[in-house]
């Protein structure tokens, strides 16, 4: 894992933005694995401003998202296919029927099975975006999960609920489940890129750095992978 600490945000999202720019040029029908939370969020304004000023066309780019609530629909605004058009797919010449987000509305597993089979007929993402949970999740793989694990449907911790409460009027508001691509799918991935930003992700990156490969830490699947970049502010790596 390669890592690269930034004073701010801004600065690291900015190498983030390049990387995204660069492949896009060089395959302009690339499939990128993006992520949802708070955390790409500048990312994604530097990849709209990056469009408005020519530097990147998204016209024939396609997205796999690493995971929805279940029970949220995309009219949702909390809904992570909510999130990606609001942040993202509505400001770029992206068409939509190439982005694909988990649906988080009927059967589960259903829902989960179906997107698995996307996944395999689409193929190896390009770059593969991720955050980082408190807890040291990755999507919505909570500590435990399988390393051998495709699309399944997650029980989310009572840590995650909480994390997430701040985005829902009422905790009670926030889904306790959601359907979320495994660890398995997300290594499959020719690169990733981990961002993690704040204070708040310091244990969890300094864990991933430092404790073994192991299941109760869901970001050390990472150190299994040959191409995974690690893009963080000084606070999120205050503690390695
Ligand atoms: C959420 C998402 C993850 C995200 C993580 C961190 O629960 N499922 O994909 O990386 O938690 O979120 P944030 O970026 O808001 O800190």
């Amino acid at each position: 894992m390669e890592l690269h600490v930034f004073d701010t945000i801004q600065e690291a999202s900015q190498l983030a933005k390049d990387v995204f720019v660069k492949a896009i040029n060089e395959n302009p029908g690339c499939l990128l694995g993006l992520a949802t939370g708070s955390t790409p969020e500048v990312l994604y304004g530097l990849l709209i401003e990056a469009y408005k000023n020519g530097e990147v066309s998204f016209k024939d780019v396609r997205t796999v998202n690493l995971d929805e609530y279940v029970g949220l629909g995309p009219e949702h605004n909390q809904s992570y296919r909510y999130f990606m058009n609001s942040n993202l797919f509505d400001h770029i010449d992206i068409d939509k029927n190439n982005t694909n987000v988990p649906d988080g509305i009927g059967g589960p597993e259903q829902n989960a099975k179906k997107y698995d089979a996307l996944l395999e007929s689409l193929g190896q993402p390009d770059i593969q975006l991720l955050g980082i949970g408190g807890n040291g999740h990755i999507a919505f793989n909570e500590p435990g999960s399988s390393f051998d694990s495709t699309t399944s449907i997650i029980d989310l911790t009572e840590e995650t609920i909480k994390a997430n409460s701040r985005f829902f009027e009422n905790i009670d508001d926030v889904p306790k489940k959601a359907v979320s691509m495994g660890i398995k799918s997300i290594l499959k991935a020719k690169k990733i890129l981990l961002l993690a930003f704040g204070e708040s992700k310091a244990q969890a990156v300094k864990d991933m750095f430092e404790l073994p490969v192991t299941e109760n830490m869901p970001a050390t699947a990472l150190k299994n992978h040959p191409d995974v970049m690690v893009i963080v502010d000084k606070a999120a790596a205050s503690l390695l």
